[in-house]
């Protein structure tokens, strides 16, 4: 048995995939009750292709929400941490990890050690924090991690709008532990799917590897923005054309890495903004000023600049404006840091004042969490095309790839997909 703290799209991935893969008993924790009465209707808190099925599956036969915490954790062999970890530069490396000592209170406060269970720490926490602030957090409780209970990190490496896939095909678990008892723990719970590849190594080398792979991906898109913004500049180049040509390069093959090295605007959702700020300044700390990093940060929060300074080259103040896409990718609805904010917001201090948005399943969380703006909310892609003068692409939803084919309104793409 299992229990999660955390419900959010790692938790539920994390349940789901327990409940539905390995048929084992899951028991859910999350403070946000708006979302754990959601989730007792069946109903998924965010948009999620596929996964809800599972869940309409699996709760109350495999995957139950708790309702007592205390004899949930001790009926469970793995805790499993997955709550949030903000960006919140005036905490140490700029991650708000209030919520991982908030569950890991609950959890010590509670555990009942007369049988060895493993806290497994799913949230994406800065390289070193186990070893440097969670470890001697839980010995100075009293606990000895190895003996009285076990201590893993194991970072996740899900995708937005793929989730349903990573239950399908789990293809790469990383096991963070310094000692022998909950490796072996941590064998049992994995080992038995042969398929998975599995990797076995210490605290730091496992919170280390999520953000390295955060860092690659953010690194490939901020190198492919600059070097947009590079063509632009020199004039006459098809975009589009020369990423194109660049991705058929052998070497890709048929990677999905491809799609990272495309000028796509900037990189926003919850994961890439923080990672990269916080390996940054744990790597500041710990005596090394990346540039690299620095750089790509920078060229990814300049990159709103750049769009209102060419949007208001283009287009007048009277002109309505149609903003196609609001979150921060294609297939979610994750409006947290998406660029289409922050143009808007430009904009609106610009003057803009007609400004008219559309995206195909965002608009009411976009609402919510941004109703400062004063913007008209179109809910039919059609309309939006009609009413608008000026269309401006800011996520790359594959619907607006037939734009130039059904208007002949102006588009600025600044996802070079049309
Ligand atoms: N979203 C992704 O694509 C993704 C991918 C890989 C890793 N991660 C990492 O995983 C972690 C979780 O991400 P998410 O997107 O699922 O976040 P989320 O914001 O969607 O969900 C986190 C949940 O934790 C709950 N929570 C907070 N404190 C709690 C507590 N003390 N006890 C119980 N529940 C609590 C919140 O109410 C919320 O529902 C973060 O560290 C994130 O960086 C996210």
């Amino acid at each position: 048995m299992i229990s999660i703290f955390g419900l959010g799209f790692v938790g539920i991935t994390t349940a789901l995939y327990f409940a539905e893969k390995k048929n084992m008993i899951v028991y859910g924790i999350d403070v946000d009750k708006k979302k754990s009465d959601k989730l007792s209707e069946k109903k998924l808190p965010f948009y999620e292709p596929k996964l809800e099925n599972i869940l309409k599956k699996q709760l109350n036969s495999n995957f139950f929400l708790s309702s007592n915490i205390k004899i949930d954790i001790n009926r469970s062999k793995y805790i499993f941490i997955c709550v949030g970890t903000p960006l919140d530069n005036s905490c140490v490396y700029g991650v708000n990890l209030s919520s991982i000592f908030n569950a890991l209170d609950e959890i010590l406060e509670k555990i009942d050690t007369s049988i060895f269970r493993t806290i497994v720490i799913k949230s994406s926490i800065p390289p070193t924090t186990t070893e440097q602030l969670i470890k001697p957090y839980i010995e100075d409780k009293g606990f000895v991690i190895g003996k009285d209970i076990g201590l893993c990190v194991n970072p996740e490496f899900l995708r937005e709008g793929h989730c349903y896939d990573e239950i399908e095909n789990l293809n790469r678990v990383i096991v963070g532990c310094n000692d022998e008892n909950t490796k072996s723990k941590m064998q049992e719970l994995y080992d038995n799917n042969k398929d998975d590849k599995i990797y076995y190594v210490n605290y730091n080398t496992a919170e280390f590897t999520k953000y390295l792979s955060n860092s690659l991906l953010a690194n490939l898109i901020s190198f492919s923005n600059e070097m947009s913004i590079v063509a632009d500049n020199l004039g006459n180049i098809n975009i589009k054309d020369a990423f194109d040509i660049i991705k058929n390069d052998i070497r890709w093959n048929e990677c999905e890495m491809r799609n990272y090295v495309h000028p796509i605007g900037k990189y926003g959702g919850y994961c890439l903004p923080k990672d990269l700020n916080a390996l940054y300044n744990v790597s500041k700390k710990h005596g090394f000023n990346s540039r690299m990093l620095k750089d790509t940060i920078m060229i990814n929060n300049e990159l709103e600049e750049y769009f209102v300074k060419k949007i208001k080259s283009k287009v007048d103040q009277k002109c309505k404006i149609g903003i196609l896409g609001l979150s921060f990718k294609p297939n979610s609805d994750d409006i947290r840091n998406t660029a289409s904010y922050y143009v808007i917001k430009k904009l609106i201090e610009n003057n803009y004042n007609n400004i008219l948005a559309y995206d195909p399943i965002s608009i009411d969380n976009f609402k919510e969490a941004y109703s400062e703006l004063k913007i008209k909310y179109i809910y039919d892609y059609n309309e939006i095309i009609e009413k608008s003068d000026v269309l401006v692409i800011l996520t790359i939803w594959d619907q607006f790839k037939n734009v130039k084919s059904i208007s002949n309104k102006e588009v600025i793409d600044f996802t070079h997909k049309i």
